[in-house]
């Protein structure tokens, strides 16, 4: 098995590159070849663009922050930070410098504690500290933060971003939360098997998803993703087949929409994201809603806002990879039990061949009297109050409209360069 497949990616100095992509999907692999603790089987790693696969990691004047925090535990605060200056040069004062990174952290009163003695976040900072001391020409960061607990994380998270600008240190990041990797990359790359999916800047990737992973790995509340028929007669309206209801594309077509088209009896898949939708009756539809309707499933009301889970009479589209849970240590439980398992061996195996990203058709489990989970959520104000069962009718903006091939590319809006157009 591969680990990491064929992947090419480039980091400009200063930049903050992040590698963002579900458990196992290679991202520490990828760091660790980086910093020279993998081998590299096939192809090349250039440092300021130099041949550097076989230079021992020590060479390499990176520093590598990880997710458990392996501050030594006989030292104190002080001599961690210390500790890769010592190496550096053993006869220089450390302190000036110690003392520098210890107030860009904002840990000057630490210094003299032991790791034992402080909390998870300050040995997080620590281990920041270790790394910035000696300011070295990279950072590669693995899950630094993912030990931490939500509000401390978006703290820690805000620091990073502010310190690395400072540093103007090229940061390489790996994370497996989306919204990490949004709020710190300049760029991020998406992998999913081993496979780079797509790198670009967090916007690009929020709006012009390459592939129905990716829309589907951005983003929350998740983007709802439902299988389709388009049918394009001749002559008449185009529309889009969603099972009980039908979306009509709204004449004239833009041409993303003409191009759909080519599309026509095929399955798709068609990708909503919850701005592209409101809970509003067909009499308020502006040039370009479609109405729908949508029957309550559930309601999960977060402060804010409340997210409506509604029953469109749609098929969600399967995407694989990111429906499966992360892997559990062996040993505990039993494995097979319970459904999802052969969805997860689906998955593995569509994993391995790493073409299609979407599952279209999977085998339909007999629906449970009333309750479903809904194919469709819908944001809303947080006091809305919907009974379970209820139907409301809901206006789609076609103008953000996504649908992807039924192997999960997108179609629309269009790819820069159109493969197969031009025959
Ligand atoms: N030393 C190893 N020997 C064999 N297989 C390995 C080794 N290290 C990792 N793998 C496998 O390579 C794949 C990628 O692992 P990697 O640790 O890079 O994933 P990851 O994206 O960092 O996941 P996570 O988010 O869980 O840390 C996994 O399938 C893993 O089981
Ligand atoms: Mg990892």
């Amino acid at each position: 098995m591969r680990a990491v497949d064929n992947l090419s990616l480039s980091v400009e100095p200063g930049q903050f590159l992040v590698l963002l992509g579900p458990s196992g999907c290679g991202k520490s692999t990828v760091l660790r070849m980086i910093a020279g603790l993998e081998d590299i089987t096939e192809g090349e790693l250039l440092l300021d663009g130099a041949y550097a696969n076989d230079i021992p990691p020590h060479e390499r004047d990176m520093a590598m922050v990880f997710q458990s925090f392996a501050l030594y535990p006989n030292m104190t605060s002080r001599e961690n930070i210390g500790f890769p200056l010592r190496v550096q040069d053993p006869h220089a004062d450390r302190n000036p410098r110690v003392e520098t990174t210890a107030r860009m952290l904002g840990i000057e009163d630490l210094l003299e504690r032991y790791p034992r003695q402080l909390s998870g976040g300050e040995r997080q900072r620590v281990a920041m500290g270790r790394a910035i001391s000696r300011r070295p020409s990279a950072f590669l960061m693995d899950e630094p933060l993912s030990n931490l607990d939500a509000k401390l994380r978006s703290y820690l998270r805000a620091e990073i971003a502010q310190l690395t600008a400072e540093l103007g240190v090229t940061t390489i990041y790996v994370t497996h939360d989306q919204a990490e990797a949004m709020s710190l990359g300049h760029r991020v790359a998406v992998m999913r098997g081993g496979v780079l999916q797509q790198v670009s800047t967090p916007r690009e990737l929020y709006a012009l998803p390459e592939n129905v992973f990716v829309a589907a790995f951005i983003g929350t509340p998740r983007i709802n993703l439902l299988q389709a028929v388009l049918h394009a007669p001749l002559g008449h309206r185009m529309s889009i087949d969603l099972g009980r209801q039908r979306l009509p594309l709204p004449e004239p077509l833009n041409p993303d929409h003409q191009l759909l088209r080519i599309q026509q009896g095929r399955q798709i898949i068609v990708g909503l994201r919850s701005e592209a939708v409101r809970i509003a009756p067909p009499s308020q539809a502006r040039p370009g809603e479609i109405a729908l309707t949508g029957i309550v499933q559930h309601m999960e009301y977060q402060g804010h806002e409340s997210l409506v889970h509604l029953d469109t009479g749609s098929t969600p589209a399967v995407v694989a990879d990111l429906e499966s849970p992360r892997p559990q240590s062996p040993g505990r439980g039993r494995a097979n039990t319970g459904p999802g398992i052969l969805t997860r061996i689906k998955d593995r195996a569509l994993a391995q061949i790493a073409a299609p990203v979407a599952v279209l058709d999977p085998p339909q489990p007999p629906r449970e009297r009333s309750v479903s989970a809904g194919d469709f959520v819908v944001r809303s104000w947080p006091d809305l109050r919907l009974r379970t069962g209820a139907q409301v009718p809901l206006l789609m903006d076609l103008a953000h409209l996504y649908v992807f091939d039924h192997l999960g590319r997108r179609i629309c809006p269009a790819p820069a360069d159109l493969p197969g157009l031009e025959v």
